[in-house]
């Protein structure tokens, strides 16, 4: 097939989103695709014919992701303030003349749905969750409200509009987690301990977004479970070494411990997986996703998020659960392809 893995973009995951990326592109490849990696935000020269794109081989090499994720301003800056215009130039050209598009996008536009949506007008294949779910999955507060009176169990949570002010933000109480309502990769989240940890840290995500939530912090152990088509993968669980799952945990080996499977009971499992299979169907998610769970010490499970377009990175989670039932790296990115072509 000829693919283009569409990757890079404008957000503070570009980084990840490259690793993802070429991660990607090689393991087409190697599985005899005609694989190309265009970055969605600085397009491409096409001399000649475009389909001339796919013939490039070889294996590319690997994009390292730094400890300290890109700085926020300087994202603005190239993005600028109103975010249209973030498609370089030729990508579309490029896309049209793919058989699909593998979405390697992390973060705003690549997982938000915009590109999703526009991809759907332009009658153009891409990988995963359409542009209606991977909306309501990229918005925590949105996704949380979906989630209500389901079996998703929550923590207490608010969220809030820049320059509105923080009515109701008591009832939260301490510790909590502020996290910015669509970001990700834990850019812009902090733990809030007392009064002035909780303004410094909303001042803090009020730097990335216009929208943040507070939340209660739940202490426990945390898991992800993948989901990729009718399968629930096993959970993994996530023990990082010092600190916590925060930017240079997630992408630095060796920073944290990933076991799976997860060492849990049955029934834990079978929940886990449960509630990720319902965060899927209330969400509208398809083809594959990841959720996050936090594990209580009195084996209470709570929900937390659902990502849309999981890692593919070299110590991401998902690749490491589908391996941990036999599907390589290569065959998992073919799987996510068979399954967005169905
Ligand atoms: N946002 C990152 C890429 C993840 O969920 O894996
Ligand atoms: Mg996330």
């Amino acid at each position: 097939m000829n693919i283009v893995v569409l990757a890079g973009g404008i957000s503070t995951e570009r980084e990840v989103s490259l690793s993802s990326g070429t991660m990607v592109t090689n393991a087409l490849r190697r599985a005899g695709h005609r694989a190309v990696l265009v970055d969605s935000f600085l397009g491409l020269d096409v001399p000649g014919d475009v389909m001339d794109v796919f013939s490039v081989e070889g294996e590319m090499e690997a994009v390292r992701v730094e400890e300290q994720a890109p700085d926020i301003e300087k994202v603005k800056a190239a993005r600028g303030d109103s975010g249209f215009g973030t498609i370089g130039k030729n990508v579309i050209e490029v896309c049209r003349a793919a058989d699909i598009v593998y979405m390697g996008l992390h973060g705003e536009d690549g997982e938000n749905g915009r590109i999703q949506a526009f991809f759907d007008v332009l009658g153009i294949k891409y990988t995963g969750t359409g542009y209606l779910g991977s909306a309501l999955a990229m918005h925590k507060g949105i996704s949380k409200q979906m989630a209500a009176g389901s079996i998703l169990k929550l923590a207490e949570s608010r969220v809030f509009s820049k320059g509105r002010g923080t009515e109701g933000i008591e009832e939260i109480g301490f510790p909590c987690i502020v996290k910015p309502c669509c970001g990700g990769s834990s850019i812009g989240i902090a733990k809030a301990t007392n009064e002035e940890e909780l303004k410094q840290a909303l001042a803090d995500a009020f730097r990335y977004e216009d929208e943040v939530m507070v939340e209660q912090f739940i202490a426990g152990r945390e898991f992800s479970v993948g989901v990729l088509g009718d399968m629930v993968l096993p959970p993994i669980e996530i023990i990082p070494r010092g600190g916590f799952y925060d930017y240079a945990h997630k992408y630095q080996a060796g920073w944290t411990e990933e076991v799976c499977p997860a060492d849990i009971d049955k029934k834990t499992e079978t929940a886990m997986q449960e509630m990720a299979r319902e965060a899927c169907r209330l969400l509208k998610l398809e083809v594959y996703a990841r959720g996050e769970f936090i594990l209580t010490e009195s084996g209470e499970l709570y929900f937390l998020e659902m990502n849309t377009l999981p890692g593919m990175t070299p110590t991401s989670l998902l690749p490491q659960e589908a391996a941990v039932l036999g599907l390589s790296y290569e065959q998992l990115c073919e799987r996510i392809i068979e399954l967005s072509l169905e």
